[in-house]
């Protein structure tokens, strides 16, 4: 018989997460990832890419998050009240999830050219990211040589998992479940 998963409840408590969502088809699954830190007592904001709009909405993350929700560096709005420098230096950890092999190709090449790279650079805070993507696209010699940079920066590399993939084949590449996610981050 399975277990029953054991309450997160503390495991991240006060902690400011950062949750970059990258647009992967597992996007849906960070909203779940943001619940499953605030039940880990964490406080929690959301940065989207363009492209991971195209998978969830806004409102989701804004509703799961109980924050407003920032999608580019453009936002007057909000570099008046909290500017991307400031988002970076509110962060205690920084969780990329679903990290596609685009933006891991982005951050391992220290590219800013939007939103979620330029907060990589210009924060202090721990980095982790949750891969996510086609097992040939992870077993790419690039995204391997990639991910290989990140980590040796100091990077946590959380997953991913190996198992069916939504285009109906099998193999690494499945976002870790955002429970998982969640205990990799505190452990
Ligand atoms: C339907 C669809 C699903 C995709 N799923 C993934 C994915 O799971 N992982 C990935 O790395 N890229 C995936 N891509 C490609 C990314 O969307 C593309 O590389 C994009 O530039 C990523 O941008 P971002 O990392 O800035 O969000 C997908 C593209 C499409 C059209």
């Amino acid at each position: 018989m399975t277990q029953p998963p054991l309450p997160l409840d503390g495991l991240l408590a006060g902690q400011r997460v950062l949750v970059c969502v990258g647009g992967g088809i597992a996007a849906y699954k960070a909203a779940e990832l943001v619940r499953r830190l605030r039940d880990a007592g964490a406080g929690v904001r959301v940065v989207m890419t363009e492209h991971a709009q195209q998978f969830v909405g806004t409102a989701t993350f804004q509703a799961v998050s109980g924050q407003p929700v920032r999608t580019s560096l453009w936002d007057a709005a909000a570099e008046a009240a909290m500017g991307h420098l400031e988002l970076a230096a509110w962060a205690q950890r920084v969780v990329v999830a679903p990290a596609t092999a685009d933006l891991i190709a982005r951050l391992a090449h220290g590219f800013a050219n939007d939103l979620v790279s330029t907060l990589y650079l210009a924060t202090e805070a721990r980095v982790a990211i949750a891969p996510a993507m086609n097992h040939r696209m992870w077993r790419h010699p690039a995204t391997r040589a990639n991910v290989e940079t990140l980590r040796a920066r100091g990077v946590q590399v959380i997953g991913p998992d190996d198992g069916p993939l939504a285009e109906g084949e099998s193999g690494p590449g499945r976002l870790r479940e955002p429970e998982w996610i969640v205990r990799e981050l505190a452990g």
